[in-house]
């Protein structure tokens, strides 16, 4: 099937995640939409995140998408269920991929989850892990500087250190050997995460889970392409093309990106 996957975020950090898909999937086009110019979404209410999730899903059914990747957890946590159930086409989340990742490493069945305020306010995580095993011991903590750091690309100089090692120093005495990465922006800091956190502790990221999910309900339900070449990804931002070209380029380790501005407020796309 010939159709592209969608893949959407408040910003850059689904780029985490289509990086695996692409990885996993070499043949499958996709479309990322991020929405830059209203990121950070993890201090917004419920109800706005649902309504910018709503927008973003829009405007990537406008361009005929065959699946939709919520590569948010902030979005996922508010806004999966509703999505998943007015659209045909199917819509995968990143919490869920994320606490089973999580759940097959840990040994001492500690875990902590790092994310927005709206994902850990939320309990998703919580209710995800213990879903899957009810003893399971949940730490969770919001870091809202992170994003910030990511979105200006500041992501691995002294400041990140700074900033990444004073905020999970209330996690360091918790006895944690696994640490999930509950936010898609968050493994672009994840050497200095790592470093933080010292080598007893795992740490997660959903991107390959969710890789792995999105490659068995494609096969499943009939709608792995059949193309055997290697397509031109198209990406979307609401804010500036020339500092998502950058960032992304970097991160995905691709040279010329095809980066457009557009608006989504309202359902029927138009370019700037
Ligand atoms: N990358 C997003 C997440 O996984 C959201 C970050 C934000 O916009 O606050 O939650």
């Amino acid at each position: 099937m010939e159709q592209p996957i969608g893949v959407i975020d408040s910003g850059i950090g689904g780029l985490t995640v289509a990086k695996e898909i692409m990885r996993q999937l070499p043949h499958e086009k996709i479309l990322y939409l991020g929405d830059t110019a209203r990121c950070p979404y993890g201090p917004r209410t419920g109800e706005e995140v649902k309504k910018f999730t709503w927008q973003l899903t829009n405007f990537l059914l406008s361009k005929n998408i065959k699946m939709l990747v919520i590569a948010c957890n902030t979005a996922t946590a508010v806004a999966l269920e509703e999505i998943r159930q007015e659209l045909s086409i199917p819509v995968l989340g990143v919490i869920y991929p994320g606490a089973i990742s999580a759940l097959k490493v840990t040994e001492n069945y500690k875990i902590g989850v790092i994310g927005t305020e709206g994902t850990i306010k939320s309990k998703a995580y919580e209710i995800a892990l213990r879903s899957i095993n009810g003893s399971v011991s949940v730490s969770g903590l919001a870091c809202p500087k992170f994003v910030p750091l990511v979105e200006s690309g500041e992501y691995d100089g002294p400041v990140a250190r700074r900033v990444v090692a004073e905020t999970l120093a209330t996690l360091t005495n918790k006895e944690l050997d696994t640490l999930i990465l509950g936010c898609t922006h968050y493994p672009l800091l994840e050497s200095i995460i790592k470093k933080t956190m010292g080598n007893a502790v795992k740490v997660i990221s959903s991107g390959e889970e969710t890789a792995r999910e999105v490659s068995s309900i494609l096969y499943y339900k009939g709608l792995l392409t059949n193309n055997s070449t290697i397509p031109e990804h198209e990406y979307y931002t609401t804010g500036s093309s020339r500092i998502f070209s950058r960032i992304a380029s970097q991160w995905l380790g691709k040279k010329m990106l095809n980066v457009q501005t557009v608006r989504i407020e309202s359902k029927t796309e138009s370019l700037l």
